[in-house]
């Protein structure tokens, strides 16, 4: 009896015990899949802010030339709203036709140009060749007819112009084209429209940042259709892109942006310290570069200005801690909050940068800036962190 209790007793606590386990399971699975969409949500108004932002930089500075609706001015500047610029094939069949006759034309090619092939053979090759270039010429002719209006307006559906960044030989993402087209302009579009494409970034005399180049980026890329352009969106297009007929210049200089490795724009550190202390651990950190970043005359990696001493004074009265002693402060006071166990001093400054919510110094208000690591390189950040290094007294 007392052995059936027992056993009872302990069958009740097993229960009981996997009982809180499998809700202990569904809580954490719960917490974990609901932190997921707190990240998916919080990206999601980000890219919104961006796209609302890059809307109105658009209205102020790019519609005189490319439309209120970024569907091009008549010969004033293409149509950025377009299916060409998103490389769309309305006529992926015929594309893939065309394709493997171009595959036939060159295997026949290598047939007809190899060793004891008889005179007879190649006769047919040439004749069933010319056959192809007919058939070839044909289906452009009909994809071209399909939509005449449009090439009427420029439009070319053929030999890969339908995409714009194939037409011009771009060798990067559509992402690293618009970015750099903002950033350096088009000087040689003087040759062949009336105004070219002026260059946008303050890095190279124009009126912008890098966070607005990117947020109008953003803008533009959300006119991207994907699967869905229809003929009418082509059609509604006022101005097609132009391949000038002396195309070499304009493709030099594209070549030029890559080669230069201008066409890859530096990511900032984001908010992750770990990866970010990673990140910088492998770079050399310029204490003299980081000190005019701080007070704001030299920019940054994506061409921002900071203004850290707009709040940190070199001495106290600063809307945040005084600059003065920062690296000892962290080094000593910080570093004893249970909160930066195991930190390094440039762990907790990172931190302090990047998350400056996550600990608030006492004596102050959580009123710095929360949008750094959207804003600074990792070099930037190592630079800092050198900087700051310095304020040991
Ligand atoms: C003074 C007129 C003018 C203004 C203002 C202007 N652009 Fe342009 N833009 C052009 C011209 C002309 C071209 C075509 C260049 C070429 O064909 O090489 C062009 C090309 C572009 C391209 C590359 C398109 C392609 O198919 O090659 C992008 C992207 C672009 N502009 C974005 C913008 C944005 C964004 C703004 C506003 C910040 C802007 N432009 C303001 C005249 C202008
Ligand atoms: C709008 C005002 C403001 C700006 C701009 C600002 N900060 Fe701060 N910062 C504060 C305030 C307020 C605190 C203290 C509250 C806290 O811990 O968040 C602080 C705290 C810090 C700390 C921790 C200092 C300590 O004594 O522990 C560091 C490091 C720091 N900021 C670095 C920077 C850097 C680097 C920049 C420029 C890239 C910057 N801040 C820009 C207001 C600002």
């Amino acid at each position: 009896m007392f052995e059936r209790m027992l056993v009872g007793k302990i069958e009740n606590r097993i229960t009981v015990g996997l009982i809180a386990f499998v809700l202990t399971m569904v809580f954490l699975g719960w917490a974990a899949i609901n932190e997921g969409g707190r990240m998916a949500a919080f990206a999601e108004m980000q890219e919104a802010r961006a796209i609302e932002q890059g809307a109105m930089l658009f209205a102020a500075n790019c519609t005189t030339c490319h439309g209120l609706d970024g569907r091009g001015l008549v010969g004033k500047a293409p149509a950025l709203n377009s299916p060409t610029l998103f490389g769309h094939d309305f006529f992926p069949e015929i594309s893939s036709q065309i394709s493997d006759l171009t595959g036939e034309i060159s295997l026949l090619t290598d047939e007809k140009n190899a060793e004891g092939t008889t005179d007879a053979r190649k006769t047919e090759i040439d004749a069933r060749i010319d056959e192809i270039n007919t058939t070839i010429a044909d289906l452009n002719t009909k994809r071209s007819a399909d939509v005449q209006t449009a090439v009427d307006k420029g439009y070319n559906p053929n030999d890969g112009s339908y995409s714009r960044l194939t037409e011009l030989g771009w060798a990067g993402t559509l992402d690293s084209f618009l970015l750099t087209t903002l950033i350096h302009g088009r000087p040689v579009s003087e040759n062949y429209w009336p105004d070219p494409m002026p260059a946008w970034s303050q890095t190279a005399g124009g009126p912008l940042r890098q966070d607005q180049l990117e947020d109008i980026v953003a803008y533009i890329e959300n006119w991207d259709k994907g699967d869905n352009w229809t003929l009418d969106d082509l059609y509604a297009v006022n101005q097609f892109p132009i391949l000038p007929e002396d195309a070499g210049p304009l493709r030099d200089q594209l070549a030029a942006i890559i080669e230069s490795g201008n066409a890859t724009i530096p990511e900032p550190v984001g908010t992750d310290v770990e990866a970010i202390t990673a990140a910088i651990a492998g770079l050399t950190g310029d204490a003299a570069n980081g000190d005019a970043l701080y007070h704001g005359f030299a920019k940054t990696g994506l061409s921002n200005t900071l203004a850290c001493t707009g709040c940190h004074m070199q001495m106290a009265n600063g809307v945040g801690p005084m600059t003065d002693g920062t690296y000892t402060r962290a080094s000593t006071e910080r570093l004893a909050e249970p909160q930066f166990a195991g930190y390094t001093p440039e762990q907790y400054l990172i931190e302090s940068i990047v998350l400056p919510s996550d600990y608030v110094v006492p004596g102050f208000v959580d009123a710095m800036q929360k949008d750094f690591g959207n804003i600074l390189t990792p070099q930037d950040m190592a630079d800092i962190i050198a900087y700051l290094q310095t304020q040991n007294q």
